[in-house]
């Protein structure tokens, strides 16, 4: 199974939400940086929000057992990081940075009329892997930003937990793509379609905006799935007129 893999990779990178030292916080550092904290407080809202997310896509994958699996651990640790982002928020932020459970519950409550389609697993499951990616690159940045260094830390541990969470979707694909060579195809026309599920519950996907790296990074990714990336693809249909 595909999964094993990644269940070992997730159980040996782990780390606790107590290990990571609360008290040492420097409130000031982290205040002098309201940006940073709103941009928390949108990745907590995303990460609240797979609990509803999630279930709608495994509920269609219910027969890919590897599939269930990489969700569950998604499920997992997006808990982790929805806890430690809150926490974090708590303890720094002043009461618009914070997020109430009524505000998550709120964010929740405008996806309820979101319905997806069997046929479409390939676009999820590729928007899915691509999310993740941006996710990894955005805390990576942040990370390199912040003066407050119990955040560095911390937005550290979660930019790897999220590139392994894409590495995860690469191999449910990748699995596809090893069983009918043409949902390469379908990979392709969904990553230059790419939306990121946080914008389900996020006015503006803050992981999207101009984020070079991760588009490189993204291609990088489809080419080895596919053998062509998004950005090639288009010149190609450009070149042939
Ligand atoms: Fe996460
Ligand atoms: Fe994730």
């Amino acid at each position: 199974m595909i999964y094993e893999e990644h269940l070992r990779a997730a159980e040996s990178a782990a780390w606790s939400i107590d290990s990571i030292r609360w008290s040492a916080i420097d409130r000031g550092a982290a205040r002098d940086e309201p940006e940073i904290l709103a941009s928390l407080r949108d990745a907590a809202m995303i990460e609240g929000y797979l609990p509803t997310f999630g279930p709608r896509l495994m509920l269609l994958l219910w027969d890919d057992v590897d599939a269930t699996a990489i969700l569950s651990l998604e499920l997992y640790e997006g808990l982790k990081h929805y806890t430690a982002l809150r926490r974090y928020l708590d303890i720094v932020g002043d009461d618009a940075s914070r997020l109430s459970e009524r505000s998550l519950v709120a964010a929740r409550e405008k996806t309820g009329g979101i319905t997806y389609q069997r046929d479409e697993i390939i676009t999820y499951l590729t928007h899915f892997m691509c999310s993740e990616l941006f996710a990894a690159h955005f805390f990576r940045r942040l990370a390199e930003q912040t003066r407050e260094p119990v955040l560095a830390e911390l937005l550290g541990y979660m930019s790897r937990d999220e590139l392994r969470h894409s590495a995860g979707a690469g191999a449910l694909l990748k699995k596809r793509v090893a069983a009918n060579a043409a949902v390469a195809n379908e990979i392709i026309s969904a990553a230059e379609n790419f939306r990121h599920y946080g914008s389900d519950v996020v006015d503006i996907p803050l992981a999207e905006e101009n984020d070079f790296e991760a588009i490189m990074a993204m291609n990088r990714k489809i080419r080895q799935l596919c053998g062509l990336a998004p950005t090639e693809h288009l010149e190609e249909e450009f070149s042939n007129g």
